[in-house]
């Protein structure tokens, strides 16, 4: 796949849909064992929310727009105002979100922009305080 400058994409250059299916696999195994992050999620399995980051994710870094075609436009923010995102829950899915992209090993270069881009797009969506 290119991207809209007829370059191959991040998406294809780190490995396509497996690199991204690995790398969101381990992320949500992870929540799953993180009593206090996993209350979060209101459904019981977490398959559903795995498969939303990871058409999400794949369709940001130039693969398949499968999002768009299933949800729509992202419009992350307003999806995570039902759920209190505080800056400690923001922590802990960074933890466990950059432990995931540990197990991918990345090239240095892609591995650092994958991060920076986690940083931003998490402290975008805080959207509560620490409870008193
Ligand atoms: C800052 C910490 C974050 C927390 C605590 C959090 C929590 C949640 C929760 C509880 C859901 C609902 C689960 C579901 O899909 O059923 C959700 C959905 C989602 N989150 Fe996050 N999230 C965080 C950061 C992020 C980041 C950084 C991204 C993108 C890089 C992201 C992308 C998504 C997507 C794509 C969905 C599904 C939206 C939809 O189509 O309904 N989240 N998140």
């Amino acid at each position: 796949m290119t991207d809209d400058r007829g370059g191959q994409s991040f998406y294809d250059q780190v490995g396509g849909h497996e690199t991204f299916a690995a790398l969101i696999h381990e992320f949500y195994r992870r929540v799953a064992g993180d009593p206090e992050l996993r209350a979060l999620y209101p459904e019981e399995d977490l398959g559903p929310a795995e498969h939303r980051l990871l058409i999400f994710m794949e369709q940001y870094w130039g693969g398949p727009r499968t999002y768009q075609a299933e949800r729509g436009h992202p419009r992350l923010r307003m999806r995570h105002l039902p759920y209190a995102v505080t800056p400690s829950q923001r922590d802990r899915w960074l933890r466990h979100m950059f432990a995931a992209v540990d197990t991918i090993n990345l090239p240095e270069a892609h591995d650092a922009v994958l991060r920076d881009y986690l940083v931003r797009a998490a402290n975008m969506l805080v959207n509560a305080e620490e409870p008193s």
